[in-house]
């Protein structure tokens, strides 16, 4: 096992996708983990049940199911150690929670996913716990933003729906000069093209509900600390109690073993149809961090090994009243792309982007603010059914 061990720390990421997470020996030989079902572990004795001196003592702790996940995610993030909480929102809130006490303040990027600045605006202010929001953009200048109670600074990058980039090893510097934790949303990149432990985060976040789960059919995330923040992380997840379900778990981990050659397609094909979106008169911008014409692209390209499927583009309607029109009329047109939440899966999705929630952030204003995420269908019919979209639009 060794061997295999150290083999796999050089090998190709399809090759580690492939056997990280899980040692087939530890159960008979069966390429996956069982599904184990849990709540009560018996202790051989009463002086094993006093010490909890086994590897496993209780469902909501962990068990052979959630760990093969918790050492795939350390394995690819470089991390000490993982929890796994039901959803890619407890994925945020659980750290927030960990590392934030009443009277300390945060600073939180204005791209935020909403769910995250709502739960910012609404249970961190009751508990007492103080929010500003700082541009995407603002690189070394986050220096300006600190107070003596500045605690915690989280990150995501691109920005949800916008996809501004940051230049996050800037940002981890002048937050760890002022004794913060860094926290990052990476679920955009997957830990296969950016790895936030790398460039100075302390706490990686994922709704693994999208790329590694893969399938539009499962809702889970996890958090990987580094060993500076690993311990009280795990210690809040123990005194929350907000664990995975262990079907889930194997789900994800299942995912994971596809998730590169799923990401490649997804890559490539949200890529052709940006670049053929930048050349459509239809359209007035496209906001996608892998396209050079993208303000923050520099950054991606310094720091990113790729790109995923999810992207915007601003739909050209010069008169801002008929915003709403236009943008439901594309919508209502499509027929591959379905009208839903969330992103990830093997289907294209689209919807209407509101931004009505940013406070300092630049907003686009030449239209409508359409987000794509491009599944793994055949980049000609995607094509034809956006076509169909800008028929309908005309028509508007
Ligand atoms: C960037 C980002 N983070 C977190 C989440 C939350 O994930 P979940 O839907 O699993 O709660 C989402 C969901 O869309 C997201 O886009």
């Amino acid at each position: 096992m060794k061997d295999k061990d150290t083999l796999l720390q050089t090998a190709g990421i399809n090759t580690r996708l492939s056997h990280i997470g899980n040692s087939p020996f530890d159960f008979h030989g069966f390429v996956n983990p069982p599904v184990v079902h849990a709540s009560t572990v018996l202790f051989p004795n009463a002086r094993v049940m006093e010490t909890h001196d086994q590897k496993y003592t209780y469902g909501t702790r962990g068990t052979p199911t959630t760990d093969a996940l918790c050492e795939a995610m350390d394995a690819l993030e470089g991390s000490a150690g993982t929890i796994i909480v039901p959803s890619g929102l407890a994925a945020v809130t659980v750290p927030f929670l960990a590392y934030l006490s009443a009277g300390d303040h945060a600073l939180i990027v204005d791209s935020v996913y909403g769910p995250t600045r709502f739960f910012c605006d609404t249970m961190l202010k009751r508990l007492g716990i103080e929010v500003d929001y700082y541009d995407p953009l603002v690189g070394a200048g986050i220096e300006q933003l600190f107070k003596p109670n500045t605690r915690l600074v989280h990150t995501e990058a691109p920005g949800s729906n916008t996809f501004e980039m940051q230049d996050i090893p800037a940002i981890s510097a002048a937050a760890h000069q002022h004794g913060c934790v860094v926290t990052m949303d990476n679920t955009w990149a997957t830990p296969l093209y950016f790895k936030p432990l790398d460039h100075g985060v302390d706490v990686s976040i994922h709704a693994v509900t999208k790329y590694p789960a893969g399938h539009s059919d499962i809702v889970m995330g996890t958090v990987s600390a580094n060993a500076a923040h690993w311990e009280r992380l795990l210690d809040a997840h123990g005194q929350l109690g907000i664990c995975g379900a262990p079907d889930d778990a194997y789900q994800v981990l299942r995912g994971l073993r596809t998730m590169g050659v799923r990401l490649d397609r997804h890559q490539e094909s949200a890529l052709e149809i940006a670049r053929w979106l930048e050349g459509r008169e239809e359209v007035a911008r496209v906001l996608h961090p892998a396209l050079p014409s993208f303000p923050s692209h520099e950054i991606w390209k310094r720091d990113f090994k790729g790109s995923s499927g999810i992207f915007s583009f601003v739909l050209a309607v010069d008169n801002p009243e008929k915003f709403k029109l236009k943008a439901h009329a594309f919508l209502d047109a499509l027929r591959i792309f379905g009208l839903g939440y969330s992103w990830g899966g093997f289907e294209s999705l689209a919807l209407q982007v509101n931004l009505n929630d940013r406070r300092v952030t630049k907003v686009p204003t030449e239209g409508p603010v359409i987000r794509l995420q491009i599944g793994l269908e055949d980049v000609a019919d995607i094509k034809a059914d956006i076509e169909k979209g800008f028929a309908a639009v005309r028509e508007a």
